[in-house]
C-alpha cells in the first residue's frame, strides 16, 4: 500500500480545493490516504528571526513527519490574486527551512480549482514551474474551473473534465505504483 497525502492549498472550513483532492484522491487503488487540513498545523507567520531565535515549530517538524511518510502527494491549490494562498505559502516556506525537497522526488497529482472561468490557472502554472525544484515528479496536471458548476454532490460531473480528471489520476496512479 502506498501512502498518499491529500492536500488543499487553503485554510478555508468549506474549501473546494480541498474537496477537490479528496475526490481525486478517493479514486486511487490500493493506497492508504491521509487527508491533511492545514487548519489541523497550528505555524507561526515565518520569519527567519523566529528560526533563529526559537528554532523550527515543532508544529512544522510534525507537518514535515506527515510529509516524509508519504510515497505521493494530491494537492489543488486555491488561487487568492493569482499566487498561492498566503497559509499555503507560509506552510510551503517553513516545510523548506527543513528539507527543499518539500515533495521528497514524489509523483505529485497537481490541481488547482477557483468559482471562476480559469479554475485557479494562474497559480497552477506558478506551482507547476516551481514544484519540480522543489522535489516534485509531477505526474499529473488538472484545473477545474466553475468549480460550483461543475462538482456537484462531492463529484464532478461535467463528462470532458471528468474524463480529462480521470486520465490524469491514471497517470498519478502509474507513477506511484511503479
Ligand atoms: C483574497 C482572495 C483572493 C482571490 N483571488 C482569486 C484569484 O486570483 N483567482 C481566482 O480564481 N479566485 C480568487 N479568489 C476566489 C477563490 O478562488 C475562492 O475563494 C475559492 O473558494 C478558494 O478556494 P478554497 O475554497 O479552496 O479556499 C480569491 C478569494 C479571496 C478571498
Amino acid at each position: 500500500m502506498k501512502n498518499i497525502i491529500a492536500l488543499g492549498g487553503s485554510t478555508s472550513k468549506k474549501s473546494i480545493n480541498k474537496a477537490l483532492a479528496v475526490y481525486a484522491a478517493s479514486q486511487l487503488k490500493n493506497v492508504d490516504l491521509t487527508v491533511l487540513d492545514l487548519n489541523d498545523f497550528q505555524l507561526p507567520l515565518y520569519s527567519v528571526d523566529i528560526e533563529l531565535e526559537e528554532g523550527m515549530p515543532s508544529e512544522t517538524k510534525r507537518l514535515n513527519a506527515a510529509f516524509d511518510k508519504a510515497d505521493g502527494f494530491v494537492v489543488s491549490l486555491a488561487e487568492h490574486n493569482g499566487a498561492y494562498t498566503a497559509a499555503f505559502k507560509n506552510a510551503f516556506d517553513w516545510l523548506s527551512r527543513i528539507n527543499g525537497k518539500v515533495w521528497r522526488e514524489k509523483p505529485v497529482l497537481l490541481m488547482a480549482t477557483s468559482p471562476g472561468a480559469r479554475g485557479g490557472l494562474t497559480v497552477l502554472e506558478i506551482a507547476a514551474g516551481r514544484f519540480p525544484y522543489m522535489g516534485a515528479q509531477i505526474a499529473g496536471q488538472f484545473s477545474l474551473p466553475s468549480f460550483f458548476d461543475n462538482f456537484k454532490e462531492e463529484a464532478v460531473v461535467e463528462g470532458e473534465l471528468k474524463a480529462d480528471l480521470f486520465a490524469q489520476i491514471d497517470l498519478f496512479q502509474k507513477a506511484i505504483d511503479l
